[in-house]
């Protein structure tokens, strides 16, 4: 059996392009003792990896040049040596962009699924997988949401943007997203329930815009992209406000240029905590994250927007395309029809 891979072909300048890609093939690995098979079925395209191909080490190695690229998937297990994994059954964990992969108890994020009837298996890689998580855990345990606060989501269209959004939302908060087109201004105020939206690429103050949106200061700011964006909303904060290092995605494509952010005093004159966090630090808050998120579902009170490209083959693109800020919702990669 062949294993395709898409694997790094160049270190991207800027914006990764689909060439920077490259499929190869490969054989299909034997699971050794504590190890297991798995079959990838869906791969959830992460901003995160886009620091991994600059060949410089972050929170994790790089990928190096002809490395097949590091990802989260969801996955059937195929054969099985690890303890309480059978074959059939479903998993999540951090996977390479390829058919087949080595999976054991060590995988990053690794925990089993129990997909329930009626629900999509892709949304557990986006809406009820990480994007999920990350929204649920960044606004419960670091930005310590109580109903009133106003909350401000930037990259509030995206993956996790869009289900903070909507967690704080239904938490009771009043929620202004912060995105890069008037679609996806329109699609958060009138879909997903937000307040107010401001459009960062068609405002010549942000900080004015934000601050009109926000007649009461901001308590929470859930901050997916830094840099300007993260400035200028430093001075909408209010007295005891929280700041949540979710993502810096607006430096992502330039990193050995960051952009300065100047209002950093602000932190001292208005008492502000910020504080970053990764959420393969809180697994343990990911099954009630998970419970929660599955209850409002079923209810109805939650909409999980997804981007599906077809093809393993096409993982490089759709990975260029989600980069380039051209998507709404979570982008995910189905490796084959299967
Ligand atoms: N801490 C954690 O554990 C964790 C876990 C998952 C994700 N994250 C972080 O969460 C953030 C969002 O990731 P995601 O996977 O959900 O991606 P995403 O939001 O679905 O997609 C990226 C979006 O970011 C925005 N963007 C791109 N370049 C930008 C720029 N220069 N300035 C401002 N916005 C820009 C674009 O939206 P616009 O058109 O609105 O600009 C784009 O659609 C990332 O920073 C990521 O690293 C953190």
């Amino acid at each position: 059996m062949i294993n395709r891979q898409m694997v790094l072909k160049s270190h991207p300048h800027g914006i990764p392009l689909p060439s920077d890609f490259e499929m190869v093939e490969a054989d299909v690995p034997n699971p050794g003792p504590g190890e297991m098979l798995v079959r990838n079925l869906y791969f959830s395209l992460e901003a995160a990896i886009r620091g991994w191909l600059d060949g410089k080490a972050n929170y994790f190695e790089p990928i190096p040049l002809g490395g097949a690229i590091r990802g989260p998937s969801v996955a059937r297990v195929v054969k099985s040596n690890v303890e309480g994994f059978e074959p059939g059954e479903i998993i999540f964990g951090l996977h390479h962009w390829e058919d087949y992969s080595l999976s054991d108890a060590n995988t990053v994020l690794l925990s089993k699924l129990q997909p329930k009837d009626g629900i999509p298996l892709s949304y557990y890689s986006g809406g009820l997988g990480g994007s999920g998580h990350t929204a649920y855990v960044g606004l419960h345990e670091i930005g310590k949401i109580q109903a009133g606060d106003t909350v401000v989501v930037s990259a509030a269209a995206g993956a996790t943007g869009s289900m903070a959004c909507q967690i704080a939302k239904l938490r009771g908060c009043r929620v202004v997203g912060i995105v890069g087109s008037a679609d996806k201004a329109r699609l958060i105020t009138e879909e997903l329930g937000a307040d107010a939206a401001v459009n960062y690429k068609h405002c010549d103050d942000l900080a004015a815009a934000i601050s009109a949106a926000c007649p009461e200061g901001v308590d929470v700011y859930f901050d997916n992209v830094g840099g300007r964006t993260l400035d200028a909303v430093l001075t909408c904060m209010n007295t005891f406000g929280r700041v949540i290092g979710c993502g810096m995605i607006s430096d992502y494509n330039n990193q050995d240029n960051p952009t300065p952010i100047y209002n950093m005093w602000k932190l001292v004159e208005k008492e502000l905590t910020l504080r970053g966090f990764l959420l393969y630090s809180y697994m343990d808050q990911v099954p009630a994250a998970m419970d929660q998120l599955h209850t409002w579902l079923e209810q109805g009170e939650l909409k999980i927007l997804e981007n599906i490209t077809e093809g393993l083959p096409n993982a490089g693109w759709a990975y260029s395309e989600m980069m380039k800020g051209a998507t709404i919702g979570k982008n995910l990669v189905k490796v084959d029809s299967e």
